[in-house]
């Protein structure tokens, strides 16, 4: 499948509310996406099957003073493992890259050991831990960080 990246819109909120249900035991309303979606200080991605336009994927992130915040990245169940999620955050990377300010970061829970593996390869490190950060079951957030990404170097074409 050939994977098309493109900011989400308002008339994709139904698909995203779709994944939503299906990946978190206490899943974002409708109202609070069309938030992130309304917010300039957001960026809203989404994960399209370029042949059926089909959503597939999506990541929120909203810009802080110091930080972009992961606020929300889910894959369709049968999706997943095919690299979406790490391309949408490479996206992201690319988008923000030379934002020497703000790094990243998110929370993720501590048994949500796929996650955490993902962010680690895309140069997350653990911060810290928020002890029972989660209402349904008070579980602990892992909380994790990256350093602000670098404008790719000018390449050196000196022989
Ligand atoms: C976490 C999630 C977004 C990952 O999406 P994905 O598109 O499957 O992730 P990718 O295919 O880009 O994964 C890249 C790498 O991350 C790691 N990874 C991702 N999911 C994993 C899992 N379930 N188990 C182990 N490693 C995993 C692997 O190293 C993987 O590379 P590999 O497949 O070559 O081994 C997806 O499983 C999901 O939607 N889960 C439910 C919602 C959720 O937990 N979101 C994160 C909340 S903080």
């Amino acid at each position: 499948m050939t994977v098309e990246l493109r900011r989400l819109a308002m008339r994709d909120l139904s698909a995203v509310e779709e994944i939503e249900r299906c990946s978190y035991p206490t899943p974002w309303s409708r109202s609070m996406f069309a938030g992130e979606l309304a917010k300039p200080s957001s960026i809203c991605l989404g994960a399209f099957d370029a042949d059926t336009g089909t959503l597939v994927g999506y990541l929120i992130i909203s810009r802080y003073v110091d930080a972009w915040h992961v606020m929300n990245v889910a894959v369709a169940p049968d999706h997943r493992r095919h690299g979406i999620a790490g391309a949408l955050l490479e996206h992201l990377f690319e988008l923000t890259a030379g934002d020497g300010r703000r790094g990243y970061t998110l929370e993720v829970r501590v048994s949500n050991a796929g996650a955490i593996r993902l962010y680690e390869r895309l140069g997350f490190h653990a911060r810290g831990v928020r002890r029972g950060y989660y209402t349904d079951n008070r579980e602990d957030a892992l909380i994790m960080w990256k350093d602000p990404v670098q404008e790719p170097a000018v390449r050196d074409t000196r022989a």
